[in-house]
């Protein structure tokens, strides 16, 4: 009884725990159960059907062991203990009481019959919705979806707008209320896109293209992860979408790649200047910059990085200083990242954070 006490113990801490941990996630912006789209929606409900159903069985299956172990558990017999001083008839009683079995009922149709039938209906209830869901989630959402074209990198993502002519990274703007396909693909290992508000985890394969859809129903930042062990940096490969209204997502759509924004002639010189360090030393051999000669593809597409929240694949705000941070000094931040120490002046550093910030 002692033992039993401690598991049961053991056993209320658990669920207690995971009962205070529940609120904290939920307050977290991944926490996938507080969906902001449909898809995500459709399989929060699943789960939790799934999930009901599930503890209803844990809390009738515990209940009947617990009751079990407590009803018939051994007791000191007032036969037993008279075998020891007893009368040969007293001591032959109590052995008997105790090789006693209990009712037998194998062959039993009306119980085999029920215990088959419950799990039968059960398994017929999780069914049904999850072949309907799966078929809901693998059709295409139609011919007025956005398409973006979604290529895992070590350690970042680029996303390529294929009616627009977009390419932009680790940040993605969607428009509110419009579906959404998605083509995972990937350069190098498996990654697997991941925004948890917004639709369950797609692999990104090599050599194969996935496809799934979201939509966001309200305007707002959802947060994505890369949620396939990738290398060094798989935590650090981060993503936003930012969900617009559908005016200021087509307006972001026509501004992309218009050029720098400046808002005096001081700045203007900067930028000129910036613009061509940018051209000419290593930097446009592996990014591209819409409107200029840098042309690169190995790194991810900045002709929109001024408007973007965060830089390094979501592990620093976008902010000059960071920005400088990371170009005089990539691998002191994403030791491992394919991005070079390019050995700029303090000066020439200066211009290209004033060109960078100006692509908004
Ligand atoms: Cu990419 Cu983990």
């Amino acid at each position: 009884m002692r033992h039993f006490r401690h598991v049961l113990r053991l056993g209320l801490g658990a669920v207690g725990a995971a009962g205070a941990a529940l609120p904290a996630a939920a307050a977290g912006p991944q926490y996938w159960l507080d969906p902001a789209g449909p898809v995500a929606a459709m399989q929060g409900q699943l789960f939790l059907l799934t999930l009901y159903i599930m503890l209803g069985i844990f809390v009738t299956v515990s209940g009947i062991l617990v009751y079990t172990l407590v009803r018939f558990r051994e007791r000191a017999k007032a036969g037993a203990r008279a075998g020891q001083a007893g009368t040969a008839v007293q001591r032959e009683t109590a052995a008997a009481a105790e090789e006693e079995l209990p009712p037998q009922i194998e062959g039993n149709h009306k119980l085999e019959v029920v215990w088959t039938l419950i799990p039968f209906l059960l398994l017929l209830i999780i069914a049904i919705p999850t072949v309907r869901l799966s078929f809901a989630l693998a059709a295409d959402p139609g011919e007025d979806a956005l398409e973006i074209r979604v290529v895992g990198h070590q350690w970042w993502w680029e996303f390529e707008y294929t009616q627009l002519g977009i390419v932009t990274g680790n940040e993605i703007r969607i428009p509110v209320g419009r579906p959404v396909r998605l083509i995972i693909q990937t350069d190098d290992v498996i990654h697997k896109f991941w925004v948890p508000k917004l639709a369950g985890k797609m692999d990104a394969i090599p050599g194969r293209t996935n496809q799934m859809w979201l939509q966001a129903d309200e305007p707002g930042v959802y947060y994505g992860q890369c949620a396939e062990l990738c290398g060094t940096h798989h935590a650090n490969m981060r993503m936003r979408v930012v969900a617009l209204p559908p005016a200021e997502f087509d307006a972001w759509a026509a501004n992309w790649g218009r050029g720098p924004v400046v808002e005096s002639e001081a700045q203007l010189a900067a930028v000129e200047r910036g613009r061509q360090v940018f051209e000419t030393r290593a930097c446009f051999a592996c990014h591209t910059i819409e409107g200029t000669a840098a042309q690169g593809t190995a790194g991810p597409n900045l002709t929109d990085i001024g408007a973007r929240t965060t830089i390094a694949a979501g592990i620093l705000d976008n902010t000059p200083e960071n920005l400088a941070r990371w170009i005089s000094d990539p691998q002191a931040i994403k030791p491992g990242s394919l991005m070079p120490r390019v050995g700029l002046t303090p000066d020439e550093l200066q211009d290209v954070v004033a060109f960078l910030t100006s692509l908004r």
